[in-house]
């Protein structure tokens, strides 16, 4: 069996509600993603809990602060035994530098968020950044590897650009897919995951088309089969 593209993003309230889930799954078929809802209410428990059961864990919580706070935190998600963890490219190339240093090469991989999926060109004109979404991607991709970084979150649409500029082993993990028939949510900049994975992408987050699926078996084994 290749290995699994799919981490699922467990977007739930509390530990029981993603475990009714997660029961069900065998940790060869896919990585399991916690996030700010799930860790705010639930806490280091449920990653352990998930790591305990054989999962590999994305630790989903974009540390953005100062160099310091986020070396620790950092250090901290590595003591959990988390597979991945991810910070803001926006907290500069300092922070990003003493995330790796804190990290080590032996720690969780460590990804920079670029530009969140939800965040279209009007959004950014706003905050005053210059560029496309797409332009600001490749900007920031280019100092997070610059600063060790293992990859980066970036939209599907980006993947083709940053596979051409960035080494053949840097990590494009995606967010905004959708299967075809799902609908699009909050997320703006979307693909299916057969498009992204043929377009390079290394991971695909995929959340709610699986945990609010009416089926989410069903609905990951469809997702599975959209990849074969
Ligand atoms: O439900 P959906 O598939 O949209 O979930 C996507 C997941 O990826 C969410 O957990 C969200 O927090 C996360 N994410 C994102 N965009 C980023 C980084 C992470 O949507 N740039």
């Amino acid at each position: 069996m290749s290995e699994p593209r799919i981490i699922v993003a467990l977007d739930y309230d509390s530990l029981p509600q993603a475990l009714g889930l997660v029961d069900r799954i065998d940790p060869a078929r896919c990585r399991l993603k916690v996030g700010k809802q799930l860790f705010t209410r639930s806490g280091p428990a449920a990653v352990t809990t998930l790591v305990e059961r054989g999962f590999e864990v994305f630790l989903d919580l974009k540390f953005h602060d100062i160099p310091n706070t986020v070396a620790n935190a950092c250090r901290a998600a590595t003591d959990l035994g988390v597979w991945m963890v991810n910070i803001h490219a926006q907290g500069g190339r300092r922070m990003m530098e003493a995330a790796r240093e804190a990290v080590g090469d032996e720690g969780p991989r460590l990804i920079a968020v670029t530009v969140l999926t939800s965040l279209g060109t009007e959004d950014l004109v706003e905050l005053g950044m210059v560029g496309s979404p797409g332009d600001v991607v490749l900007r920031l991709a280019a100092v997070a590897e610059a600063a060790g970084m293992d990859g980066v979150v970036c939209s599907p649409r980006e993947i083709a650009e940053l596979r051409r500029q960035r080494a053949a082993g840097f990590l494009l993990i995606t967010p905004g897919i959708r299967p075809a028939a799902a609908g699009l949510g909050d997320q703006r900049r979307v693909m299916t995951p057969a498009e992204a994975v043929a377009a390079g992408s290394s991971f695909l987050v995929i959340g709610r088309p699986i945990t609010a699926a009416p089926d989410p078996m069903a609905a990951l084994a469809a997702i599975e089969g959209e990849l074969e």
